[in-house]
């Protein structure tokens, strides 16, 4: 199996307090430097489903717009095998169209696809997230969990082989997350390679075949599912899922 991301000893540093401006980047003052991704390397095979775990501010963000290309490391390199397509955990601000179907439309806009053909792309991209009965609804009305079907369907409609979600899960109740993962183990069927980023283990973690986790910047584990669940967890921020819930006593983290 050939890979289809390869990141390479990635750093990432902001300035402390400014914004990522090329401008500033270019411009490093040594003293004031914050270091948001630490050296990391890792292969994401083509194909499988990578969990990349983290806390609040670990880098999983980071490391998503720089494997998408949308921001340049401080040093090291990436490669994929081909376009990476985004899920941004603010789906509002990816949709653009008044309605599904002219949403889908506007990233067909960007694209070689021949005009006569894109009317039936979109058809079969609403059709595919199981959003027919809303195809004509304002975008903006949408629940959260049929936005991210929406923003899937962009995703799917411009042909990316890897599709990373960034907090899939955010604000989604029961059926919201029961819709994402559905939607996820649709790309797995299309051998799409899906990369989620989330500190919601219990939520995705047995779709995955491989497990990263980020702990203040730097890659502290890379292996399985299985494995990763044996190692400390805590440590680094993160619960671990399989936490046994006996009586109501149990129902709160401490
Ligand atoms: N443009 C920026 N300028 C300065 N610091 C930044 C910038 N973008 C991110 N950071 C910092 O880099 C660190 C990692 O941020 P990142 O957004 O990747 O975290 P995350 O793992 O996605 O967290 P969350 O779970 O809250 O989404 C944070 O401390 C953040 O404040
Ligand atoms: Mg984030």
């Amino acid at each position: 199996m050939s890979d289809a991301v390869i990141v390479k000893d990635i750093t990432k540093q902001f300035h402390n307090g400014t914004t990522s401006s090329k401008k500033k980047e270019t411009n490093i003052n040594n003293n004031s430097l914050f270091t948001a991704l630490d050296n990391v390397s890792f292969t994401i095979k083509k194909s499988s489903t990578v969990v990349i775990g983290g806390a609040n501010g670990s880098g999983k963000s980071v490391l998503m717009s720089i494997i998408a290309q949308l921001s340049n490391p401080t040093t090291g390199t990436v490669s994929t095998d081909g376009r990476v397509g985004l899920i941004f955990q603010d789906t509002d601000t990816q949709i653009l169209g008044e309605t599904p179907e002219e949403d889908i439309a506007f990233g067909l806009k960007n694209t070689k696809v021949p005009k006569q053909k894109r009317e039936k792309i979109i058809q079969d991209m609403i059709q595919k997230t199981g959003l027919s009965h809303r195809k004509g609804f304002p975008a903006r009305f949408l629940s959260g969990g049929e936005k991210r079907r929406l923003a899937v369907a962009g995703i799917l409609a411009v042909e990316c082989p890897t599709i990373i979600f960034d907090e899939p899960y955010a604000n989604l109740d029961y059926e919201g997350v029961q819709q994402v993962n559905a939607l996820i183990c649709m790309l797995q069927r299309e051998q799409k390679t899906v990369i989620i980023l989330t500190h919601e283990l219990e939520k995705c973690l047995a779709l995955a075949d491989h497990f990263l986790i980020l702990y203040n910047g730097k890659l502290v584990f890379n292996g399985t599912p299985h494995e990763g669940l044996k190692q400390p967890l805590e440590n680094w921020k993160i619960r671990n899922p399989l936490t046994k819930y006996s009586n109501s006593n149990d129902l709160v983290w401490l």
